[in-house]
């Protein structure tokens, strides 16, 4: 309750407060020290908000002026680490306005129609606004390099697998481009949460709107929000918009795991498929001939950040009566956190992709095991007319056979098959070739050469 103190909360709160804060209070509340983030949002949406004002005749030009060159200079001060945050303001909003207020006498008239409330809102959506707009950057970036692996390595075979099991063959093409179609579907969801965030909630006020006669619309047009938002009280407590966002990165931030997962696979010497580039991967401080995937590790782990703020997110909404809670001032924290974390993951796997090698004959190699054509001989049953029950318990049949003899499936003799089903003949037995096993597959979406090939075309030129 020192002097000073008192005088710093009768600044920041007016003639209402005649004690000081306590300065446990003021650690425990200020957000400006991860806030700080908003303030080329905040600046220019006040510098809207002040434009407005001088068209409902608040603002004289030469006030306008003064507010719009203080602000920023105090843009380019921060630009530059030369603005001095103090944590007895509290937030972003309070720091620019007080030092602003400080230097420019119209500074007082900055605030007028508007709360923190309905600035922070608009902040936030400004703010989520450009980041996706940078994810979207990022996930075309990823693309790219997806697409481009899909192209160098397109005829590279692999086993594809369900349970981690081998299953059927497919080209690496394929493989890559599934992950391609993934950050697609991430994209438009990224996308769609930006356009539903694009809403202006500036001029809500605290709750109930203002007795003055703003100009929402002509603020909304100023920032370039597609509309204004379209009730008070929703406009300042809603952060849907956020939870959107992190819902969509949360997804995202899944995708990139599963990817990450099956480098760290097919750089293990069980699988030895690929080689992931030096530069972006670690050794062992004990075992000298160790090469760690480090980074699709750590893209994996962090995952879990981004899953646990949309979760975190959630559980702050859920109990909130109507409207602004100060304990919405936690939604940023975990907004920035997923913002930084997606971003770093979509960029540093794009960069590793492009050093990463494929052993062909490693691939080839894992493929190259009959039993992954099993299917393909029950359909070539099916074809000469037996139902398809039948078939998958006679190819069963010549599996178990083939065991007993211990040869590959396409080790048995026409004899052998014939003690199974009157069916086979030396056409069945020349399925089991991997190349025509892929050209075989016609269907919509398989994996066959030419249809990869095609794939591929059309994302480079979806994404160029
Ligand atoms: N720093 C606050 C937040 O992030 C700004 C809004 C404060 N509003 C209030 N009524 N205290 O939520």
């Amino acid at each position: 309750m020192s002097a000073p103190a008192d005088q710093a909360n009768q600044a920041l709160w007016g003639g209402r407060f005649t004690e000081g804060a306590a300065a446990l209070l003021q650690r425990f509340s200020q957000s400006v020290s991860f806030d700080w983030r908003l303030y080329k949002h905040d600046i220019r949406g006040s510098i809207a908000h002040a434009t407005m004002l001088l068209k409902i005749g608040i603002l004289t030009q030469e006030e306008l002026d003064a507010i719009a060159s203080g602000l920023r200079q105090i843009e380019d001060e921060i630009d530059r680490g030369a603005f001095a945050w103090a944590v007895d303001k509290e937030d972003v909003h309070m720091n620019i306005e007080a030092v602003l207020t400080a230097r420019v006498p119209a500074g007082a008239k900055l605030h007028t129609g508007r709360s923190r409330n309905d600035q922070v809102a608009t902040d936030m959506r400004l703010w989520i606004r450009d980041e996706i707009a940078r994810d979207l950057e990022a996930v075309r970036g990823l693309q790219k390099a997806l697409v481009a692996w899909a192209e160098r390595d397109a005829s590279v075979v692999i086993p594809g697998y369900t349970h981690l099991q081998r299953a059927q063959p497919v080209t690496l093409g394929h493989h890559l481009l599934a992950y391609v179609e993934m950050l697609e579907r991430d994209a438009g969801r990224l996308a769609d949460a930006s356009a539903r965030a694009n809403v202006l909630p500036l001029g809500s006020g605290a709750i109930a709107g203002s007795t003055l006669p703003l100009d929402r619309a002509y603020v909304a047009q100023l920032l370039g929000f597609a509309r204004v938002s379209e009730n008070s009280m929703d406009s300042v407590s809603d952060r849907d918009f956020i939870v959107e966002y992190a819902a969509a990165a949360a997804l995202a931030a899944v995708h990139l795991s599963r990817f990450s997962e099956d480098l760290i696979l097919w750089s293990s010497a069980e699988f030895d498929f690929i080689r992931l580039p030096d530069a972006y991967t670690t050794g062992s401080s004990l075992m000298p001939q160790k090469k760690n995937p480090d980074v699709a590790e750590l893209v994996r782990g962090k995952s879990g950040r981004v899953v646990g703020n949309l979760m975190s997110l959630l559980t702050l909404l859920k109990g909130l009566p109507m409207t602004y809670n100060r304990d919405l001032q936690e939604d940023k924290e975990r907004l920035f956190d997923t913002a930084d974390t997606l971003h770093a993951s979509l960029e540093i796997l794009a960069a590793m992709l492009e050093g990463t090698v494929v052993k062909a004959a490693k691939c080839r190699a894992a493929a190259s095991d009959p039993l992954l054509l099993a299917t393909d001989l029950a359909d070539w049953l099916v074809k000469q007319g037996m139902p398809f029950r039948q078939a998958h318990h006679a190819v069963g049949a010549a599996v178990g056979l083939a065991e007993k003899k211990g040869v590959p499936l396409n080790q048995l003799s026409v004899a052998d098959l014939k003690t199974i089903s009157d069916v086979y003949n030396e056409e069945a037995l020349a399925l089991f070739d991997l190349d025509l096993a892929l050209t075989n597959r016609l269907t919509a979406g398989a994996p066959n050469p030419a249809s990869v090939a095609a794939q591929v075309k059309r994302w480079k030129e979806k994404l160029a």
